[in-house]
């Protein structure tokens, strides 16, 4: 079957791409021509999945999924959750680790989870999928691979942040790694 990707991110679409089984071929939108920008307004990782998903489905009527996702910090209210790429109000993520730093420097704990959201529209029909994984924020940066808060997050069982990892391990354990793994299992017993 066939299945966009409502992405412009091409480094997510890979990444997706090279789990899912043969018999899902994943489009991006630039594979299938939409070059604009779909604006976040929504106040959760799934409002946000849901506009970018729907979005693309009102265009094409194609079986179509869409992402969100963000950093959620126990002592912060969940903060910066679905603002995790603003956070700073730049939209630089050495701001936004700068920020969260700052914010946890008198806080007791550090535990934090990433979520990944994904809403699929399936021949018309909506469904949401989530995965997670919880660890704890570092207070000094650790590692140069990966992108977002990766530097100063630690998965939980495991010693070295995010960007100390290959992209390899990391892409097994993460939170959309999960959130891929529940797409294929939804996919397959639709
Ligand atoms: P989006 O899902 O691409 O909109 O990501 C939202 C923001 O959440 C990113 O810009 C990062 O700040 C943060 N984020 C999401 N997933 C990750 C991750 O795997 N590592 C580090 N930061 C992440």
């Amino acid at each position: 079957m066939e299945l966009i990707f409502a992405s412009h991110n091409e480094n997510k679409v890979k990444e997706i791409r090279a789990i899912l089984p043969e018999s899902i071929h994943l489009l991006s939108l630039n594979d299938i021509g939409f070059h604009e920008e779909i604006e976040e307004t929504g106040n959760t990782l799934e409002e946000n999945a849901q506009i970018k998903a729907e979005t693309i489905y009102n265009q094409t009527g194609e079986n179509v999924f869409a992402d969100d996702s963000g950093l959620f910090v126990d002592a912060l209210d969940g903060a910066p959750g679905v603002f995790s790429a603003r956070y700073a109000g730049t939209g630089n993520s050495k701001d936004n680790i700068r920020k969260l730093i700052d914010e946890l420097k008198n806080k007791e704990s550090r535990n934090a989870s990433f979520q990944a959201v994904f809403c699929i529209i399936l021949n018309g029909k909506i469904d949401f999928l989530k995965g997670e994984i919880n660890g704890k924020i570092i207070q000094e940066e650790k590692g140069t691979d990966g992108f977002g808060y990766d530097p100063v997050f630690i998965p939980d069982g495991y010693e070295k942040t995010f960007a100390e990892m290959d992209s390899e391990m990391k892409n097994q354990i993460s939170h959309r790694a999960k959130a891929v793994q529940k797409l294929i299992t939804f996919i397959q017993n639709i």
